[in-house]
């Protein structure tokens, strides 16, 4: 990442952690851009702001708890004031998204759906015109009978590439899942392709969020740019 671009991912994020009121219960997200967020809520808790949060990845979990976050869980608040989280993907028009490429894809999607406010944070080359165009639909799968599942989703077009590890194993979520990317090319339709793929049988969740975003913050060269949906 350019220092640029770290600079507009931190705009971004700055913006959304403003947005987070006294009492709230947040979604905290994942990736590069949702830990600048983190880093933000740290500091303003730090100078009193009382919030607790549920992290949407260990790796969240981990930075928030080091840093003075309070955690909860769906037991204690079935629903979030807010949750902020990055994107690989953001449809101009109707704030549909592609996300995954950090691997947290199920835990946001439970945290999003449960959350009143969605706000994705992000910086430019993220903002597209049709989804699919940059950034293939991470869909994660059971371990169980993968190679079955990865041919019914080839049926569907989707050209699956099972994402690996550093190490060379086969990359784990922190659900124990596997990931398969799936390249579409540019998407007509991202709806009807999230029922498509929720369909396939060892499909646990795909990375096409339809209808949760309630709002995006992206961090251009010529200023922040706010998108409601
Ligand atoms: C994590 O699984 C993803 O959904 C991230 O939110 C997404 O990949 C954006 O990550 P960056 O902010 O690191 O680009």
């Amino acid at each position: 990442m350019t220092d640029d671009r770290g600079a507009r991912k931190r705009e971004a994020a700055m913006a959304a952690v403003a947005m987070v009121q006294d009492g709230m219960a947040v979604g905290l997200g994942t990736g590069s851009t949702a830990a600048f967020a983190i880093d933000g809520l740290i500091q303003r808790v730090r100078a009193g702001l009382r919030i607790v949060g549920v992290p949407t990845s260990e790796r969240s979990a981990r930075q928030a708890r080091e840093g003075g976050i309070e955690l909860t869980d769906f037991a204690r608040h079935p629903r979030l004031d807010l949750t902020i989280d990055g994107a690989d993907e953001i449809a101009r028009d109707s704030l549909a998204l592609v996300k995954g490429l950090g691997g947290a894809l199920l835990r946001e999607k439970i945290v999003a759906a449960a959350s009143d406010r969605l706000v994705i944070i992000a910086d430019e080359p993220k903002l597209v015109s049709k989804l699919g165009g940059t950034s293939p639909v991470p869909v994660e799968i059971v371990a169980f009978g993968h190679e079955t599942t990865t041919a019914r989703l080839a049926k569907l077009g989707a050209n699956p590439v099972l994402r690996m590890a550093p190490d060379g194993t086969p990359f784990r979520t922190d659900g124990g899942n596997l990931i398969l990317d799936c390249g579409f090319g540019t998407i007509e339709d991202p709806a009807r392709l999230e029922r498509d793929l929720s369909g396939v049988i060892g499909v646990v969740e795909s990375g096409l969020f339809i209808g949760l975003a309630t709002t995006a913050l992206v961090a251009t060269p010529g200023g922040l740019v706010r998108l409601d949906r």
